[in-house]
């Protein structure tokens, strides 16, 4: 869910607006605004997109230049507008982002002390316990330390309170909140991208730290209610940044912004004249590391997975790979020379910022690879490395994967190369191949532009139920990668395969309507997928091969269609190959008709687990 909080000196209202708009990235289910005016409290909420709640304040405006918004991810209670935030009792309203883990035994307590609740939420209990401790006499900033002692889980919240014209309170724990320096006007937001064009001046609060905003500024205080200073930084983000241009959709311009992204990317990390990676500082001595673990969720987690082809091979060490989730639970054992790599595009994924934390607090090294760099992962972590992606609105992650892949790729050259166990001939043969990843890239956007087979092929996807994707190395990955992004977005079924595991139970599937996308460059793997689609062929299937030209003279009469990609050097290959299967994705949306950009149930940023 996405928080801001204006106090201000014009009407809040378009300005919440605004800035929601800004943040429906995480989360669209239901929207809502209040703002205090005359010493009054009063709020709109609407089902659904923004445009919903726009619609509302054509018909009943909201006056008052004090205000909270919120854009919301269902966790507890239905998307309606009864469970929509803000939520308000007499004296509070207030916006939540995460989950109360003990809101049913606070709940409880309050209901028996004569409280009335009207929704299902566990956000209500955070306004009846602040309504609770108001109604006794205590001060707004101790109401706020009190309450934050008797909430369990990870949150942010911002507050406004009848009669308060001139103070804003916000708290996090586990979910982000900056806090916004204007000029005789405060914010609070989620993030930089909802505080960022209305001032570039940001601090963000660290864990169990409460913000008592008036015009002037802020006090901020630990979770033991003592002042602290969180430094203010001056964010990059505009909001020229996150335009659509001339594309029809984020996930588009995305797409087609990897030329460009990637180079950045690579830029920061290799000295392009001696083609040797220049990492930053890391927390480890990678010459002494003797193994790696990577985890992450999502899209990350794909990234991470082509990552440990690269350094299995290259390194010659051991690298576990794991979903965020299962990793936090599973108190496995986390080896003092190793080096743990967490991988997110926001840097705030609740899933595997807890596994960080549970590996620093098991003592060992900490790396954190982040798209976003204000962000939670990047602060937390013993070192920090950057894809340099810009903002990514598009749900549906595109360019922060393959700028993750950038990022890896280097990272894996960086440490053979400190290991010793490949020779700077081979290390500059790699860049060198990276550096013409951009360039490939642009070659292969501008090659399936308006081609009519691609068309043809949308088509064909278009009208499936169900779709394969099969892949060997590190093809696996990005098959799994392709049918993560066409089940996102189109809502398509689609299942990516080991294409050597197929005949041990998706074969069972294949008949003539269900396409099967082979992701088959001409690599040392080639071989073996290539008779994993003969298998296919033989069943009737419907292949379509993903390859290069070599691999199109071959897979000529088994696959239906090809989708012939330039040469590329096979360790470079899966940032090539992702985007075909991206185009695919997006193309299959547009002619379905879903909202590519905001695809139903997701959020692009996951702050609950
Ligand atoms: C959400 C998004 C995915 C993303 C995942 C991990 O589920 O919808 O696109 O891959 O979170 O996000 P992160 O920011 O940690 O990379």
């Amino acid at each position: 869910c996405g928080i801001i909080g204006i106090l201000g000196t014009q009407d809040a209202s378009p300005l919440l607006i605004d800035a929601l708009r800004r943040l429906e990235y995480r989360g669209y289910d239901s929207a809502g605004i209040a703002t205090l005016h005359n010493g009054a409290l009063d709020r709109r909420r609407a089902e659904g997109k923004l445009r919903n709640l726009e619609a509302v304040l054509r018909d009943e405006p909201l006056a008052g230049v004090a205000g909270i918004g919120h854009t919301r991810w269902a966790t507890h209670g239905q998307p309606n507008v009864v469970n929509a935030h803000p939520h308000m009792s007499d004296r509070v309203a207030l916006v939540h982002n995460g989950i109360i883990e003990n809101f049913g035994d606070l709940r409880r307590e309050l209901e028996g002390k004569g409280h009335t609740f009207t929704t299902e939420t566990d956000t209500e209990t955070i306004v009846m316990l602040l309504t609770d401790l108001l109604a006794a006499g205590v001060s707004p900033k101790d109401a706020m330390v009190m309450a934050m002692e008797r909430l369990h889980g990870a949150f942010a919240i911002a507050v406004l309170i009848k009669g308060e014209e001139d103070l804003l309170l916000g708290a996090r724990r586990g979910s982000p909140l900056a806090v916004g320096y204007g000029d005789g006007e405060m914010y609070l937001g989620s993030d930089a991208i909802a505080v960022g064009p209305l001032t570039p001046r940001i601090a963000y609060l660290e864990e169990g730290d409460i913000a008592v905003l008036t015009r002037q500024g802020a006090e901020i205080f630990n979770e033991k209610g003592e002042k602290v200073e969180r430094r203010i930084q001056v964010t990059e983000v505009t909001g020229a940044l996150i335009g659509k241009g001339n594309f029809r959709h984020f996930m588009e311009k995305e797409i087609y912004e990897q030329p460009a992204v990637i180079g950045e990317t690579l830029g920061s990390l290799i000295d392009t004249v001696r083609r040797t990676t220049m990492l930053p500082p890391l927390p480890v001595d990678l010459a002494k590391i003797d193994r790696v673990t990577i985890v992450a969720c999502g899209t990350s987690y794909y990234a991470g997975s082509v990552a440990k082809y690269w350094i299995e091979s290259l390194v010659q060490i051991p690298v576990e790979v794991d979903i965020a989730s299962e990793y936090r639970y599973r108190q496995g054992p986390v080896s003092p020379g190793g080096l743990a790599l967490f991988i997110s595009q926001s840097g705030e994924t609740i899933d595997t910022l807890a596994a960080m934390r549970y590996v620093k607090s098991k003592g060992s090294a900490t790396l954190a690879l982040v798209n976003v760099p204000t962000s939670a992962m990047a602060r937390e972590a013993d070192g920090a490395m950057r894809t340099l992606a810009g903002p990514e609105i598009g749900v549906a992650s595109t360019k922060a994967f393959t700028t993750q892949l950038a990022a890896l790729a280097c990272l894996a050259v960086g440490l053979a190369v400190a290991k010793g166990t490949i020779d700077n001939a081979r290390a500059s043969q790699i860049t060198g191949a990276l550096m013409e990843a951009p360039a490939r890239c642009a070659e292969l956007l501008a090659r399936l532009d308006g081609d009519e087979s691609f068309k043809k092929i949308v088509e064909t996807i278009s009208e499936a139920r169900d779709v394969l994707y099969l892949g060997r190395g590190t093809s696996f990955p990005i098959a799994m990668e392709g049918a993560l992004k066409l089940k996102e977005i189109s809502y398509i079924h689609a299942e990516g395969y080991a294409a050597g595991e197929m005949k041990h139970g998706p074969i069972a599937l294949i008949d003539e309507q269900v396409p099967v996308i082979a992701v088959a460059p001409s690599d040392h793997w080639f071989e073996k997928t290539a008779s994993n689609l003969h298998e296919v062929a033989a069943r009737r299937g419907h292949v379509i091969a993903i390859t290069d030209k070599a691999g199109a003279a071959h897979l000529s009469g088994i696959a239906r269609h090809i989708i012939e990609l330039p040469d590329i050097d096979p360790l470079v290959a899966p940032l090539l190959y992702t985007l075909p299967a991206q185009l695919i994705a997006y193309h299959v949306a547009v002619r379905k008709g879903t909202d590519v950009d905001q695809p139903r149930n997701l959020a692009k940023s996951v702050v609950v687990e």
